[in-house]
């Protein structure tokens, strides 16, 4: 994934037809598209290859089975077109291993959640947050999902994986969190979903989600 405007479309809308028509909007003010269970499950995996040709696809099944379902379900999506899967880490080493191994063959990027971005991410999820990264970077997977909304553990996500692995992040706009600190916090890609596509005009929302990373970048 080139790391060019720095934004992510969370696409989560269940009409293939809006989706290729919010897709062909934001292609060049993003430099992928996330899909998720929302539209795959409303659409099919088949979209995945209609949409391949306005961003990459960052699929995202937050995948959480043992090593050879694992594998099994990487294998479909990329043999659907995507060139990244969002994957769990809590599973373990082997789960994980089982995915990147398969990824590195496939010269595709698999992403490890490391903490969700919603409240109850706090409930359960956080504690394991940091070993999570670790597993992550020691296994080293391409890079790791870390919320927006709580930019402090961006940072901390960041000193723990170093720079060889990106963070991807969710959590801007409808959750709460601000491109701006999550990009000063050390995130590669903010991931933005509801105030792009329920936007009336995605274009010109992306465009400012754009400028305002490209702002915080040039005056830090
Ligand atoms: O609409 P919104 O901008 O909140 O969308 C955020 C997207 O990021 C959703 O697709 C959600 O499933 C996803 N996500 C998240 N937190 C994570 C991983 C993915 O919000 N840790």
């Amino acid at each position: 994934m080139e790391k060019n405007t720095r934004l992510i479309l969370a696409l989560d809308v269940l009409d293939s037809d809006e989706a290729i028509r919010i897709s062909k909007a934001v292609a060049g003010h993003v430099d992928a598209i996330k899909v998720g269970y929302p539209l795959v499950l409303a659409s099919g995996l088949q979209i995945i290859e209609k949409l391949v040709k306005y961003a990459p696809i960052i699929a995202d099944f937050k995948v959480a089975d043992i090593p050879n379902t694992n594998r099994l379900i990487c294998e479909q999506v990329f043999d659907a077109g995507a060139d990244a899967v969002i994957v769990q880490g809590f599973t373990g080493h082997d789960s994980l291993e089982a995915c990147v191994e398969l990824a590195r063959e496939r010269k595709k990027d698999i992403f490890v959640v490391t903490e969700m971005s919603h409240p109850g991410a706090l409930d359960l999820m956080q504690e394991a947050g940091k070993a999570i990264a670790k597993m992550a970077a020691d296994q080293c997977a391409s890079g790791v999902v870390a919320p927006a909304t709580r930019p402090e553990r961006v940072k901390q996500i960041r000193r723990i994986i170093g720079e060889e692995l990106a963070i991807i992040s969710p959590g801007v706009g409808a959750q709460g969190g601000s491109a701006s600190d999550a990009i000063m916090a050390g995130t590669d890609w903010v991931i933005v979903g509801r105030s792009l596509y329920q936007s009336a005009d995605p274009a010109g929302a992306a465009a400012g989600i754009v400028r305002e990373i490209k702002k915080v970048i040039k005056d830090s």
